[in-house]
């Protein structure tokens, strides 16, 4: 007999998955059809420019693939042709081209991925929708990555790519998504006015939202009377405490259901959840990082980097010493050498903050990772600290 699950359907608290439901986006969710309800009545007509932006786990990315979904029923319900797609600036390393490639692709599979600059790919995208008869709505999710990677020649480019076709049909509108808008700040005045148009903001998650949020999600994904009323509570108390996050509860959530699982529990008792909760919660606090060396934390800040610019899991320590000599001069400082950086990894790595794992490749080199901790939190919370102390001289 199969080993009894708390769980009716865990593929409820998957990360990718869009409830039905949004509790306490009403408002925002209303804003997006106000903006975008045009296509429905004259598509062709007009074309529109929205920001979402919130910190992390608000919902930015949820709400936009619901709104997506909704408005994909509604137009075909009418007959109209319109496409919304999704991309993931940062999975293309913040670079247009491939991201509009990627687009491209979704109509012509077979559309070749390289041999084209950005200029011709955006007129080849439009010469491709008026071909369709299509209107679209791109969702550029952490649009910020582009904006660092890019600058504000290609993102004026991207934003007034309607105005440069006057007279024709209007056929692509965007939704860029940011954590913040202090991304935009790096733009010039002609290309942030274009772009910020039309802001709708998404607050923090205050604890009784958090709670809706983590009931619906519990009727969803776990046997009936299994997860009580007070361990919701707890969870979103300490989803609460993590910045209003509602990822973090709903992962903490399956989290604990696995541990009750695997302790046989029938019920998701309290100390399931703390036990996961130990086990989420980054292996490295602020004190930690303040008593690291000045040396230890601009290696760990190149390294913070490093994984935040490149979607890799692993990287050899030979880049990481580049990314660390780039960070030494951004403080004038003179590297440490080869042996010290090897001390630095070592100790970081019985810190549980990096890990290292030698490679069977010939010649037997080690790659690092980053296995708990966020790079963009990392990255953060040094250059807060470095802040500070430069603050205090
Ligand atoms: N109002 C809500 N109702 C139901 N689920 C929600 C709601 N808001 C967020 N969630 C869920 O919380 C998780 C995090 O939301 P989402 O990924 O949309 O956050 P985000 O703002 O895009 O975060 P990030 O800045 O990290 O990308 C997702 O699983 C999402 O389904
Ligand atoms: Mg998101």
């Amino acid at each position: 007999m199969a080993p009894q699950s708390i769980f009716k359907d865990e593929s409820k608290l998957d990360i990718n998955y869009i409830p039905a439901q949004l509790p306490h986006r009403e408002s925002q969710q209303r804003l997006l059809w106000e903006f975008f309800s045009f296509i429905l009545r004259c598509p062709e007509r007009m074309s529109q420019r929205v920001i979402l932006t919130g910190d992390v786990g608000t919902g930015k990315t949820a709400l936009a693939q619901h709104f997506g979904a909704t408005m994909t029923t509604e137009a075909n319900k009418k007959g109209l042709k319109f496409r919304y797609i999704y991309v993931n600036c940062r999975e293309f390393r913040g670079l247009l081209q491939p991201v509009l490639i990627n687009v491209i692709k979704v109509f012509r599979p077979n559309f070749p991925t390289r041999g084209y600059g950005i200029e011709e790919v955006l007129g080849m995208l439009m010469q491709m929708l008026d071909e369709e008869e299509t209107c679209l709505i791109l969702t550029l999710d952490e649009f910020d990555s582009l904006i660092e990677k890019e600058g504000s020649d290609t993102v004026y480019k991207l934003t007034r790519l309607q105005e440069m076709r006057q007279g024709k049909p209007q056929r692509i509108s965007f939704i860029f998504i940011m954590r913040d808008l202090l991304s935009t700040q790096k733009l010039d005045d002609s290309a942030r006015s274009t772009l910020q148009r039309s802001i709708i903001r998404l607050e923090r998650y205050g604890k009784p939202q958090l709670v809706d949020i983590l009931s619906d999600r519990v009727k969803l994904a776990f046997e009936l009377s299994t997860v009580s009323e007070d361990v919701i509570d707890l969870v979103a108390e300490l989803a609460y405490s993590e910045t209003g996050n509602a990822r973090f509860g709903i992962e903490l959530l399956w989290r604990a259901g696995k541990y009750a699982d695997a302790g046989d529990a029938e019920m998701l008792e309290p100390e399931c959840v703390r036990q996961a909760m130990s086990s989420i919660v980054p292996s490295l606090r602020r004190s930690e990082l303040n008593s690291l060396s000045f040396h230890e934390r601009l290696f760990l800040l190149a390294t913070a980097r490093y994984f935040k610019e490149n979607a890799e899991a692993y990287v050899p320590i030979t880049e990481l010493e580049k990314a660390y000599s780039i960070v030494c001069e951004e403080f004038n400082e003179q590297p440490k050498s080869h042996t010290q950086i090897w001390y630095y990894i070592q100790y970081l790595s019985k810190l549980g903050v990096l890990k290292t794992e030698v490679t069977s490749d010939i010649g037997r080199s080690t790659k690092i990772s980053l296995p708990s901790i966020p790079a963009e939190e990392l990255k953060r919370q040094l250059e807060e600290g470095f802040e500070y102390e430069w603050r205090q001289k």
